[in-house]
């Protein structure tokens, strides 16, 4: 049994852990955590050891906590790294680097520049093998992860007969949980977003992919319109759906009115923390119009990269084959299973 900590229990973490607490080929040797808030006395009650930096271990004297981060390092195989964007590297130089410890790292951090944790943008649908033997490994964000599930079975099929892709991506605003978060009324544009370089690492530098960004008041998903350029006709929208039949993650829903309608089906479906972990394609939306395709998608932001993470800690750990980690994966989220009552509810109506 290989021991992990999770470093940061936001969002992110705490989903990572809630999923690993499952795994019997994994210990969860404790979390990291920051603040000394509710979440401390939340996690202790979960059954988990929650540790805290060296230098705040006096701020968290009315909590219950196992001890340093510092310590609980010192004992683990692998680190998962769930810090707010740019903590990850800094942890990298003063807490992985100097014990020489394997870390998985978010996708708020970057591979470029003299800010990167790694020189691999993981995405398991395009480059798991990559991952193999590497000790520092950054996870794709979800709006990356999320592009990545549809462009890659577009070029397995359609190769060169593509041209261009552009890509608007209407981010969500904050997590659900982050209620400490105010929800602006505003659309903010984002100047030039990272979503477009990052998704070039493992789809190629020079694909025409364009991507621009803005950011609206929700807190249900992100939502990515796409227009896909072909050399003659563009294919038929029921083609291109049945492209996405069988990919894993990808769900295609005919009646669901906005993003919401997703997360409460989820809700009443006791998915955990009512996510998907998966994109859904609003096939109602897509057209096909002389040589371009229009799509739009939705991406669960919170839950996609989930599975993603648990598919890398496989690779890094353990060195298993991509069927292998998929299926072990599987096993544990029943990714198929959420899909097939996805896509059943939200059919068109006969
Ligand atoms: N939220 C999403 O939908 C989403 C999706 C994909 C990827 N990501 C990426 O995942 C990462 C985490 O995002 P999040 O949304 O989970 O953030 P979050 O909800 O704000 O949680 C961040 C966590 O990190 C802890 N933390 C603070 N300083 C830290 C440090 N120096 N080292 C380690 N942990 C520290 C915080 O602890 P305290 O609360 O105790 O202060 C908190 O538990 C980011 O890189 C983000 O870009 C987020």
């Amino acid at each position: 049994m290989k021991k992990v900590f999770v470093n940061g229990y936001g969002s992110i973490g705490s989903r990572i852990t809630a999923f690993l607490k499952d795994d019997p080929e994994i210990e969860v040797i404790g979390i990291g955590k920051y603040s000394p808030d509710e979440k401390v006395t939340f996690a202790t009650s979960k059954g988990l050891n929650v540790y805290a930096p060296e230098k705040k271990l006096h701020d968290f004297k009315n909590f219950k906590i196992s001890g340093s981060i510092e310590s609980a390092l010192d004992e683990c195989d692998l680190v998962i790294d769930a810090s707010p964007g740019g903590y990850g590297f800094k942890n990298k130089k003063t807490l992985y680097e100097p014990r020489n410890l394997m870390v998985i790292y978010q996708g708020g951090e970057t591979i470029v520049g003299d800010q990167a944790v790694s020189d691999l943008l993981f995405n398991s649908r395009a480059n798991y093998d990559l991952s193999f033997g590497k000790k520092h490994v950054m996870q794709g964000s979800c709006n990356v992860t999320g592009m990545g599930r549809i462009l890659e079975p577009l070029r397995d099929r359609f190769g060169d007969e593509i041209i261009r892709f552009d890509v608007t991506l209407v981010r969500r605003w904050a997590d659900i949980e982050q209620t400490e978060k105010k929800v602006e009324d505003t659309i903010e544009m984002t100047e030039k977003p990272h979503h477009g370089d990052d998704v070039k690492t493992y789809f190629g530098k020079d694909v025409p992919l364009f991507v621009r960004a803005i950011k609206v008041p929700t807190r249900q998903m992100h939502l990515h319109i796409m227009d896909i350029r072909f050399k003659n006709s563009a294919p038929k929208p029921s083609e291109l759906h049945s492209l996405f039949s069988k990919e894993f993650g990808v769900a295609t829903l005919w009646t669901a009115k906005g993003t919401k309608d997703v997360r409460d089906f989820a809700d009443t479906m006791r998915f955990n923390f009512t996510d998907t972990n998966m994109i859904h394609i609003h096939a109602n939306m897509t057209t096909s119009i002389e040589d371009t395709v229009q799509m739009m998608y939705s991406d669960d932001q919170t839950g996609i990269v989930i599975p993603e993470n648990h598919m890398l800690m496989q690779s890094m750990l353990f060195g298993k084959s991509y069927q292998e980690a998929f299926s072990y994966t599987e096993s544990l989220f029943h990714m198929k299973e959420k899909k097939q009552k996805l896509e059943e509810y939200f059919a068109i109506l006969g």
